[in-house]
């Protein structure tokens, strides 16, 4: 189980543009932690120096937070040996309180089940989707609203009954023929709309395959490294992960991996995550190959191949399977925006009809009127124009960040992979590199970056690097961010 860092946790939450000043934030943070008990009676807390030190802000900034929260008797000093959690705390702690702390560090284990615990304890959502650097985040600021509010209101002018009663499982119809059609040309995807379910995003497609096709103990192929999110599904739903390791070519299972068949792999074959390489065609057809022999499922994860700045697109893994062992998902989070929350699965024929009833038994189906909009923004052409758009204005702002880059860092030192396609780049740090270490002090300076070797899950061979995302970073912002974390990871190099 992951322990609670308290710096890690302060770092995360203190906010640098707040209005409210620092040190009533600091109080107002350990305090919290307190009641949740994730700071238990006894617990000492760091000297003031070290906090100070650790979070980057001036010590009379803790000794404020430390003196008032001594004063309303949730700390006690022992002369000699420091500031301990009191015993007896206030009052408050009798009332439920629900917190960032509790939800990331599985505080009330005892009141979860096995599955819930390994979820929340597993969790990784940053409380940052915005600014530099965050990875997977399209600018949601040139989201043509307009557009969308003229459509809306046209669908909303007299709604029909199919817009406003109890949906369909595999969602509005309108947007699973759209949607078909869209990956048939854009993806060269096989399919057609009774194949298509339209979910809540990667996250639910995900968790719907779990749901349906996975028992306890399961073995799922991930790659290694991998987004974090698939994977803490996966392992919060009782399947036995096997990390496999990636090389250019991707996934790279060798002899030992073979011989534990697996029920499900997980890829994301267009732009590995996070490392960006793409699957060659001789290990697509391989791992097609495999499954069909062994009757794997093959998950494909294709969640941001729309933005490609070299070569030509590329087509799915699944356009390439005969055999029907691909499951295919992608999302509207990057194309349009985060908060949309619409994604859609694609299913070999087979399994369509049970993911419909499965998706209407456990979500009953509904947003309709959200889903039948988003049907008249593709038919129309908007979305295709949006994203051709974007690529533009992603490729420019990748630019930029590559020449930083170079302005910056020898190439022996530091360098960029995977920035073929996407929203992010990773940059990759020599193996003494501390990342975590880096991006905890980027993150003081109001950077926000991801530590590559978090997305490993076999230590033997973590890499260090950085996941930097630059899609939702405007171009004159570009250059004193990533002046700020230059500075930050020269200092480790
Ligand atoms: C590789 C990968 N898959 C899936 C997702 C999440 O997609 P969704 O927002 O549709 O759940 C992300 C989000 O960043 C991602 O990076």
């Amino acid at each position: 189980m992951q322990t609670f860092n308290l710096s890690d946790y302060l770092l995360q939450y203190l906010d640098k543009t707040s209005a409210t000043p620092r040190n009533r934030q600091l109080y107002r943070l350990l305090r919290q932690a307190i009641l949740d008990r994730v700071l238990p009676a006894d617990t000492r807390l760091p000297s003031s120096r070290d906090l100070a030190s650790e979070l980057l802000i001036s010590r009379n900034t803790v000794l404020y937070a430390y003196e008032q929260l001594l004063a309303e008797g949730y700390v006690e000093a022992r002369t000699g040996s420091g500031t301990f959690v009191a015993n007896t705390v206030p009052d408050a702690i009798y009332l439920p309180v629900e917190s960032a702390v509790r939800k990331k560090s599985g505080a009330s284990k005892a009141q979860l089940s096995q599955r819930g615990h390994r979820l929340v304890a597993q969790a990784a959502a940053a409380p940052r989707q915005w600014g530099a650097f965050v990875p997977g985040v399209p600018d949601v600021t040139q989201f043509p609203h307009r557009v969308w509010n003229s459509l809306q209101s046209k669908i909303w002018r007299k709604p029909a009954i199919s817009v406003l009663t109890y949906g369909q499982g595999g969602g509005h119809q309108g947007l699973r023929e759209a949607v078909a059609e869209y990956l048939k040309v854009s993806r060269s995807v096989a399919c057609e709309a009774d194949q298509v379910v339209i979910t809540n995003g990667i996250h639910q497609s995900i968790d719907l395959c779990l749901r349906l096709l996975s028992d306890p103990g399961d073995v799922a192929w991930v790659e290694d490294p991998c987004y974090w999110g698939a994977r803490n599904l996966l392992a919060a739903s009782g399947v036995r992960l096997r990390p496999v390791r990636v090389d250019a070519e991707g996934i790279c299972p060798d002899a030992a991996d073979l011989a534990e068949v697996p029920r499900f792999i997980f890829v994301t074959p267009s732009h590995q995550y996070p490392l960006g390489m793409v699957m060659s065609l001789a290990r697509r057809r391989s791992l097609l190959e495999y499954a069909r022999q062994h009757g794997c499922w093959i998950i494909e994860d294709d969640y941001d191949s729309e933005f490609r700045y070299g070569g030509r697109p590329l087509a799915s893994l699944q356009g390439m399977d005969s055999a029907e062992r691909v499951l295919y998902m992608g999302t509207f989070s990057k194309t349009m925006f985060p908060g949309l929350r619409l994604g859609y699965l694609v299913l070999p024929a087979i399994l369509s009809q049970s993911f419909v009833t499965g998706m209407e038994e456990l979500h009953r189906s509904g947003q309709a009127s959200l889903q039948a909009t988003m049907a008249e923004f593709m038919t129309q052409g908007h979305f295709n124009s949006h994203i051709r758009r974007m690529r533009l204005l992603y490729g420019a702002r990748l630019e930029i960040l590559q020449q930083e880059i170079t302005r910056h860092f020898e190439l022996s030192q530091v360098c960029a992979v995977g920035s073929d396609a996407g929203l992010h780049l990773t940059l990759r740090l020599p193996a003494q590199c501390d990342d975590r270490q880096i991006a905890r002090e980027a993150l003081a300076q109001g950077i926000a970056v991801r530590p590559l070797s978090s997305y490993y899950q076999d230590a033997s061979h973590t890499e260090s690097g950085l996941v930097l995302g630059y899609a939702c970073v405007e171009e004159a912002r570009i250059a004193p961010a990533f002046a700020l974390l230059a500075a930050v990871i020269r200092l480790h190099l």
